[in-house]
């Protein structure tokens, strides 16, 4: 009997993974990976809600969200990464889901608000986009996880699950488990604007994969303290974009404090300040970089890990819908 308890998170492959999926997720889930029976989820489906139109662009994404996870540290060995498409029980779920949550809830849900805002969606809103929260309930409750690690905008996500959870529980029987969102060390990261989220629709995105000259280019556009003009302006870094990034990247806790009191005092200007922090950067992902090209070069090997995966973590699917129709007495010609 495996005491462990169970993780369980994921990502929409729209594209590679960015430092604002490290800080909020990535990087939980390589800690606690050998302490927890861990499943990330590669959310494909849950990705044509945006790209419908061109789901082609899936096969790609897939393939690098996944070298994404594993070259940050996930260890295929201990952790299990899933293909959320190929588990039709998760859909199946969702069904089931829906029959018992309004329209009203969803419409109401933080998450879903922001994101109709953002991506501009309002009065094109599809059925699928808006019942999101409700197959991303199925992901982690197919799955019995207990613990979600996730960015701070998903929050509203995890509580709609938990209410669903306790609906279901309620009118059929005690078979989910109510999970736990955890969010990251810097819950929100905010892109290289200086003003939102780090998010691929705004283009204020550092990828992991990112080369050193990319980051250098994108680092040295970033916005500063908007009061520190002259290098000998004093500067207010609990205000600045790029020292929020060093206090999340920059490994030399000792660096990033004389940077504080040079940049307070008038000492230390931005050019140098963003030049310590392309360099922090660099060095932080160096060796994603490394784990990454080895993995490029082995597609075959990202398969497996995948199909491998898929089918472990779909027996575990199975059996949980097994509950949830007996639960819900529409198991009509078993046992
Ligand atoms: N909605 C999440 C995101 O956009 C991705 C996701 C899909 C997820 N299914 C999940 C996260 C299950 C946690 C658990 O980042």
């Amino acid at each position: 009997m495996n005491k462990k308890k169970r993780i369980l998170t994921g990502d929409r492959p729209t594209g590679k993974l960015h430092l604002g999926h490290f800080v909020g997720s990535l990087s939980n889930r390589v800690k606690l990976q050998n302490e927890y029976d861990e499943y990330v989820l590669i959310a494909d489906v849950q990705a044509l809600t945006t790209n419908f139109n061109h789901p082609e662009k899936l096969s790609n994404d897939v393939r690098q969200v996944a070298m994404d996870n594993l070259a940050c540290g996930i260890n295929p060995d201990v952790t299990t990464i899933i293909v959320q498409s190929m588990i039709p029980e998760i859909t199946e779920l969702t069904i089931y889901f829906s029959m018992f949550t309004s329209v009203a809830s969803l419409e109401r849900n933080p998450t879903i608000k922001q994101e109709i805002k953002v991506l501009n969606l309002k009065g094109n809103v599809m059925y699928g986009f808006l019942g999101y929260p409700v197959s991303q309930a199925a992901d982690i409750t197919v799955f019995k996880a207990d613990l979600v690690p996730v960015g701070e905008d998903q929050l509203p996500i995890i509580e709609q699950t938990r209410e669903i959870v306790r609906k279901f529980n309620r009118l059929y029987d005690k078979v989910l488990i109510e999970p736990k969102a955890m969010v990251g060390t810097v819950g929100r990261l905010l892109g290289t604007c200086g003003q939102n989220k780090m998010s691929k629709s705004l283009g204020n995105v550092i990828y992991l994969s990112d080369s050193s000259e990319e980051i250098t280019s994108k680092v040295s556009k970033m916005f500063t303290d908007p009061m520190k003009i002259k290098l000998t302006d004093k500067g207010h870094p609990d205000k600045c974009p790029v020292h929020m990034y060093h206090k999340a990247f920059n490994k030399d806790t000792g660096i990033i404090a004389e940077i504080k009191k040079d940049c307070v005092s008038g000492k230390l200007g931005c050019v140098e300040c963003k030049k310590r922090l392309a360099a922090a950067l660099n060095e932080f992902l160096n060796p994603i970089r490394e784990k990454r090209r080895i993995y490029e070069e082995a597609p075959q090997k990202v398969n497996e890990i995948l199909i491998e995966g898929t089918k472990k973590a779909r027996k575990i699917a199975v059996s949980t819908l097994e509950e949830v129709r007996s639960a819900m007495k529409i198991n009509y010609f078993k046992g």
